[in-house]
């Protein structure tokens, strides 16, 4: 029963401890998947799209004053997006009928969407060990009612971008692992169709400037685990990725966030170079050509039972800055070379999706002046409509939703059913269609305005605990 498993502390299970046996037929099973891709091309991931596809997902910032939905992003794109993403806090803060905070995504606007769009849930954990089995089993409930009830296709981006500080749960291999493992586990027993993406940050900048203090406050195992090149010390010779794998066996898609923040400066609109993506996951940072992880080969080619994604991605256009290149020029930029370029699509065909980053918001900047940057394409005409070209350029490289009907029972806007669709009392999967900015952000999303910084900073806490030094140096660094 897996409702049963143990938080309690347990080995850390990397290295993996399977017996000789396992690992045997676990190399067999790769050698033969390996084989069969080579000559067949069939191992695919969950939900994978067919041959030579791939799906276009948004990331929607439902609040004041932007109200998209997955609605109106469809209506701007002129097509059915196939993934919309949402997230939520484990443990689930329970949901403010004062504020409109806590409480479980808002799934039902993707329900109003009228369409069979898949939901992308991002989980972000507080810390580890604050959450219990019980609150994995919630979670797999209302994963589990998406499915059973409303028939979605569910991916679940548990405890991303986590080998940054910049989030309460980061820079904690032996926890994450353990944590993953445990979650996975879980949900698969109640939710087994549920896709679990795994989704380190860029490695652009790694160890983002905690190899000093951060890295020294560690465990001692963190920091085995960590010091991937064993010299002692962390530093960019080290692995961004590898400490944090759970093993192939408890993944079915991979995903990195991926920005274009600006090159050299990060507050100025600069056009990104040429190829900046695909040197990004091929193992050299395209601000200085120093080297860093590789992502691709060793987490998409090498690995065809899973299928890869840009779990989180987009173009900062600096609203304060002047220029030389106009958010036109900057982001459709960004789009020709990582979204709708041919080349990268015919380069890296196992990246099968691309979850692009809809939000404006303020960050902080590398001399840490606060920046208002814009990451949404669909908000500048020049951008979407020639976005809109592109992909129809490429004709039927970009698969779309198909349209359904609504269930006929989603509640009422402001609050959540007391029980969800089926009437049983698991976490209900229709809440409230608006309310104000979701509280599941951490820091590294900084805020929209100065009225939601203070909202934010207040239903969350996390800005302050993730104070730490090196927190913000994936921010200069990107
Ligand atoms: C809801 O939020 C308001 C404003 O932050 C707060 O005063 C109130 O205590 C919260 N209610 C609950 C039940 O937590
Ligand atoms: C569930 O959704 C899929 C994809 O849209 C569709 O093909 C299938 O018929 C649906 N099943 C039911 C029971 O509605
Ligand atoms: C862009 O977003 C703003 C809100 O930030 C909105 O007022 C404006 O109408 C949008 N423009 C377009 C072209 O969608």
């Amino acid at each position: 029963m897996a409702c049963t498993a143990s938080t309690s502390k347990v080995a850390i299970p990397r290295p993996r401890t399977r017996s000789r046996r396992a690992r045997l037929a676990g190399a067999c099973v790769a050698a033969c998947v390996a084989l069969a891709s080579v000559t067949s091309a069939s191992a695919q991931a969950m939900f994978e799209p067919p041959a030579n596809q791939v799906m276009l997902g948004f990331w929607y910032d439902s609040a004041d004053p932007y109200y998209d939905t997955p609605d109106t992003i469809n209506q701007k794109l002129g097509n059915n997006v196939p993934v919309f993403q949402l997230s939520q806090q484990i443990p689930l803060p329970a949901f403010n009928y004062t504020t409109g905070a806590g409480g479980a995504a808002p799934e039902s606007l993707i329900e109003r969407s009228a369409t069979d769009a898949a939901v992308f849930l991002t989980i972000y954990p507080t810390t580890f060990d604050a959450i219990t089995d019980d609150d994995f089993t919630n979670l797999a409930k209302q994963i589990y009612d998406y499915q059973a009830n409303l028939n979605r296709t569910v991916f679940l981006r548990y405890a991303p971008e986590m080998q940054g500080t910049w989030m309460t749960y980061g820079f904690d291999p032996a926890g994450f692992l353990q944590s993953w493992t445990n979650m996975y586990t879980i949900i698969k027993a109640i939710a087994p169709e549920t896709i679990m993406v795994w989704a380190p940050n860029t490695p652009q900048g790694y160890p983002y400037g905690q190899q000093y203090t951060a890295y020294g406050a560690l465990s001692a195992a963190n920091q085995a685990l960590l010091d991937t090149n064993g010299n002692g010390e962390l530093d960019a010779g080290d692995d961004a990725f590898s400490p944090y794998y759970p093993g192939d066996d408890l993944v079915d898609w991979i995903g990195l966030s991926i920005y274009y923040k600006g090159v050299p400066s990060d507050i100025q609109n600069n056009v990104q170079p040429d190829g900046y993506c695909a040197s990004i996951i091929t193992g050299t940072d395209p601000a200085d050509n120093s080297a860093i992880t590789e992502f691709y080969q060793a987490y998409c080619a090498s690995k065809p039972s899973k299928a890869c994604m840009f779990a989180e991605a987009g173009a900062a256009f600096h609203v304060n800055d002047d220029g030389p290149a106009s958010q036109t020029q900057l982001q459709q930029a960004w789009l020709k070379d990582c979204v709708t370029s041919q080349t990268m699509l015919d380069r890296f065909p196992r990246i099968k999706l691309y979850m692009q980053f809809e939000y404006e918001k303020v960050e902080d900047s590398n001399s840490g002046t606060k920046d208002l940057r814009d990451y949404r394409i669909l908000n500048v005409t020049e951008v979407r409509n020639e976005f809109i070209a592109d992909i129809a350029s490429l004709s039927d490289r970009f698969t779309w939703a198909q349209s359904r009907a609504p269930p006929t029972s989603i509640s009422s806007a402001g609050a959540p059913a007391a029980t969800n669709s089926a009437g049983s009392s698991v976490i209900q999967a229709i809440t409230a269609t608006t309310r104000p900015r979701p509280t599941t952000f951490p820091s590294l999303f900084g805020y929209t305005s100065d009225g939601t910084q203070r909202a934010e900073w207040a239903e969350l806490g996390i800005m302050v605990a993730a104070g730490a030094v090196g927190a913000w140096t994936v921010m200069r660094t990107l």
